[in-house]
């Protein structure tokens, strides 16, 4: 079985890292494209080096742009690359304009097409996630699931038998790293924050909102600024260092993890980050409306809030502990590899 994975932005590296290993114990061939999307070594190179990815076999080099471009030269660049390799499947993953962008260049050379975190859905018809989410699920042959409310999702789609539940491999590369170890960042009683989304970070009176609603906490504030957040402020004239908040540049996969687990909450309009406050059971407020990860706030350790609604969150007692695993056990990439084999046409 010879499988392409497309890869572009930080948080699909992170996802590449069990499913290559896993894809390599099965002795299958592997073909790791990177778009170039994210380009910052912070964003980039640290995670293949700290997660022991292999190198990128193609690199688009096609970097930021506005929607229509970053997407659009994905594309046209994709073409070649897909027809001179002609995998048994195009693996695509997540939600950002390389996922999308792959999606379409696949199916367009009619080659089988699987995604990985199929079924995630926020509702929000106006997140550039959504739209790229929905429309991957809608034209790939395999729906790589992470939960059951993803597989709610697909079958409400009329996607059900295109559809198998394999788990959350961010749950597999979480623990994998947490028994690795590494040095945390001083975050004993600190809230850990990221704020990297579109709805935050580019109208200025929001963002001003939310950076105020950091600097009023009560605790030091850890803000590993994503290259978006520190351009958008400087154009609007928006101090990050404000209060208690402490700028940092994002960190490597590893320390996050070391980082997070050590603090007292996060902060954070992350779909990844949600999840990983809650696997290492730290109490997490998304300023967000709304969340994919709905698990994380029904079980009570995530909390929806508006930019004045961070400090009240923040403050809230800890949530009652649980054993639920809805986001896996580990073992997602292993059964995401037994998918893939199972349907391979030949
Ligand atoms: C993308 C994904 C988002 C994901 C996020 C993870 C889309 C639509 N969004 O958002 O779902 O959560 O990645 O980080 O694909 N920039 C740099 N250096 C880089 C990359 C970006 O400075 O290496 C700056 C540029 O100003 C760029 C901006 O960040 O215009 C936005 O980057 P882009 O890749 O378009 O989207 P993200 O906000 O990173």
């Amino acid at each position: 079985m010879k499988v392409l994975s497309v890869v572009g932005a930080r948080p699909q590296f992170v996802k590449l890292a069990p499913v290559a290993d896993a894809l390599a114990a099965a002795g299958a061939e592997h073909v790791i494209v990177h778009t170039g999307q994210h380009y910052d070594p912070l964003l980039s190179d640290v995670f293949f080096d700290d997660l022991g990815i292999p190198a990128p076999d193609v690199h688009l080099g096609v970097g930021s742009g506005s929607h229509g471009v970053q997407t659009g030269a994905i594309l046209a660049a994709l073409d070649d690359v897909l027809t001179d390799r002609s995998p048994d499947w195009v693996l695509v993953y997540g939600d950002t304009n390389s996922t999308l962008a792959a999606a379409v260049a696949a199916v367009k050379l009619h080659l089988p097409l699987a995604h990985l975190e199929a079924g995630l859905r926020s509702f929000n018809r106006a997140m550039p996630e959504e739209h790229n989410r929905v429309l991957t699920d809608h034209a790939a042959d395999l729906l790589l699931a992470p939960t059951e409310v993803a597989m709610a999702h697909l079958r409400r789609e009329g996607l059900a038998d295109r559809s198998v539940l394999v788990g959350d491999v961010m749950t597999d590369v979480l623990l994998r790293t947490l028994e690795r170890g590494a040095e945390p960042l001083p975050a004993e009683g600190a809230v850990v924050a990221t704020i990297h989304r579109a709805e935050n970070t580019d109208d200025p009176a929001r963002l001003a909102a939310v950076v105020a609603g950091l600097a009023a906490l009560d605790a030091p504030v850890l803000l590993l600024a994503h290259p978006r957040l520190r351009e958008r402020a400087r154009a609007a004239g928006i101090q990050l260092a404000q209060g208690r908040i402490e700028v940092h540049d994002p960190l490597a996969y590893p320390r996050l993890v070391a980082t997070v687990a050590a603090a007292r909450a996060v902060v954070t309009d992350s779909g990844g980050l949600q999840k990983e406050a809650f696997l290492l059971r730290v109490p997490c407020t998304t300023v967000r409306p709304e969340t994919e990860w709905t698990e994380t706030v029904d079980l009570g350790w995530n909390v929806l809030v508006g930019p004045d609604g961070i400090a009240d969150a923040v403050a809230r007692p800890r949530p009652q502990e649980t054993d639920a695993a809805p986001y896996g056990t580990g073992d997602a990439a292993r059964r995401t590899v037994e998918a893939l084999q199972a349907r391979t046409a030949g």
